[in-house]
C-alpha cells in the first residue's frame, strides 16, 4: 500500500500593527512612489513585542486557524516543523513552544533554518515522514518576525520586510489524486554573504567585544539577490515540471515567494504564465519570508481561486542561499 501526504488545512497569523510606505517617509530618505514602483509593497504588518506579539504567538494563531480549517485537534498531530530564522528563543525552539500551546503531546518537533525557503523545506521533510508511514498528521509552519532583525536605518532593506506566519496541516492518505506530488530543494552556500545576519549568534555573540547591534540585522546585496532569485525560481519551476513530465499548461495555479512584485512579474513572464493563474499579496504584507507561500495558499483557497484537485506549483527563494519548488495536487 502507498501512502501520500494531503494538505487538508491552512492558516495564517499576523500582528495587529500596520506600517505604511508613508510611515517610512517620516524618518527615512524614501518615498511611497519609490517603494511601490521598485517593490510593489504598500503596507506590512509589524509585531509589537510589548503586546506579546512574537514568532511563537503569530505561529500559534496560524496553527490554530489551520487546525480549524482541517478539522483536527492539536492532540492529533504527530510532527511539527517550523521554518524560521527569527525564533523567540533558540532553545526551546518555536516548534517545541507550539507543541505546548496546542497540546500536541505525542508530536516530535523541531525548527529548521532555510530562510524564505523554510516552508517548502519543512513540507518536504514532513512529506517523507508521512509517506514512510511513521507520521499520520503533520503541522508545517513557516514565518518570522523579521522586524526584529531589520535595520530601520537601511532604506534598501527595511521597506521590504514584514512579520507573519503561515501554516498547513498535512495528513496521510491513500488517495493519489490529492497529494504532494514532488518537492525539489536546492542550496548554494557560496552565495551566503549576499543575504545574511552577521552578528548575534556564536561567531559574534551579543556579549562579545566585537558585537555590533547594526550587524545583528539583515544585510543584503539587493541587485545580486534579485537576479539569482528570478533565475533560480524559474529554473526550479522548469526542473520540477520536466522531471514530472508536465508543462506549465498542466498547472492550474502558481504561487511564487512574495519578495518583490518585479521578481514575481519577471518569473511569470519568463514562464509565460497569465496573471489570473497566480496569487499576489506582497503589496499588503511585504516579504514575510517562510510565511509567504502558505499565506498565499490560504488566501487563494479561501477565495475559491484554487480548489481540491487543482495542480499548484510553488517556488521560493531565500538566504543561504536556498531555493525550492513544489507540485501539489490539492
Ligand atoms: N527609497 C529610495 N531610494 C532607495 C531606496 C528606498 N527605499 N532603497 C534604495 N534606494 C536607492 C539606492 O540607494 C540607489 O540609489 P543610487 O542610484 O543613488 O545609488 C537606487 O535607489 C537604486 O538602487 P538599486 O538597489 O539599484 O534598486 P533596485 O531597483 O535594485 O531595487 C531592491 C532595490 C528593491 C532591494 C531590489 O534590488 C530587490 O528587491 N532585490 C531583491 C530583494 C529580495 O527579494 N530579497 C529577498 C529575497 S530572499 C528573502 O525573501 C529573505
Amino acid at each position: 500500500m502507498s501512502y501520500y501526504s494531503r494538505i487538508i488545512g491552512v492558516g495564517s497569523g499576523f500582528p495587529k500593527g500596520v506600517m505604511t510606505n508613508q510611515d517610512f517617509e517620516k524618518f527615512l530618505d524614501t518615498t511611497d512612489e519609490w517603494i511601490r514602483t521598485r517593490t510593489g509593497i504598500e503596507t506590512r504588518f509589524i509585531a509589537d513585542r510589548s503586546k506579546g506579539e512574537t514568532t511563537v504567538s503569530l505561529a500559534e494563531l496560524a496553527v490554530q486557524s489551520a487546525l480549524k480549517h482541517a478539522g483536527v485537534q492539536g492532540s492529533d498531530i504527530d510532527l511539527i516543523i517550523m521554518g524560521t530564522v527569527t525564533p523567540d528563543t533558540v532553545m526551546p525552539c518555536v516548534a517545541n513552544q507550539l507543541q505546548a500551546r496546542i497540546g500536541a503531546k505525542r508530536a516530535f518537533t523541531f525548527d529548521l533554518q532555510a530562510a524564505c525557503s523554510g516552508f517548502l523545506y519543512a513540507m518536504s521533510i514532513a512529506d517523507l515522514y508521512i509517506r514512510s508511514g511513521t507520521v499520520r498528521n503533520a503541522l508545517v509552519v513557516g514565518g518570522e518576525t523579521l522586524s526584529s532583525v531589520t535595520d530601520y536605518r537601511d532604506r534598501s532593506t527595511c521597506v521590504l520586510f514584514g512579520d507573519g506566519v503561515g501554516a498547513a496541516v498535512l495528513t496521510r492518505s491513500e488517495d493519489d489524486q490529492h497529494r504532494i506530488v514532488a518537492t525539489k530543494l536546492y542550496s548554494d552556500g557560496t552565495y551566503g554573504d549576499l543575504l545574511c545576519i552577521p552578528h548575534g549568534y556564536t561567531k559574534v555573540p551579543t556579549y562579545s567585544a566585537e558585537y555590533r547591534e547594526d550587524m545583528h540585522k539583515i544585510k543584503m546585496q539587493g541587485g545580486e539577490v534579485f537576479k539569482l532569485a528570478t533565475r533560480n525560481m524559474v529554473e526550479a519551476s522548469k526542473e520540477i515540471l520536466r522531471e514530472n513530465k508536465l508543462t506549465t499548461a498542466d498547472v492550474d495555479f502558481f504561487i511564487f515567494h512574495q519578495a518583490n512584485m518585479r521578481i514575481i512579474d519577471l518569473c511569470m513572464r519568463t514562464l509565460n504564465i497569465p496573471v489570473e493563474k497566480t496569487w499576489l499579496n506582497v503589496a499588503k504584507y511585504g516579504n514575510t519570508s517562510a510565511a509567504t507561500l502558505p499565506v498565499c495558499l490560504e488566501e487563494a483557497w479561501k477565495a475559491g481561486k484554487v480548489k481540491p484537485g487543482d495542480l499548484i506549483l510553488m517556488a521560493t527563494f531565500g538566504g543561504g542561499l536556498t531555493w525550492a519548488s513544489s507540485l501539489v495536487r490539492l
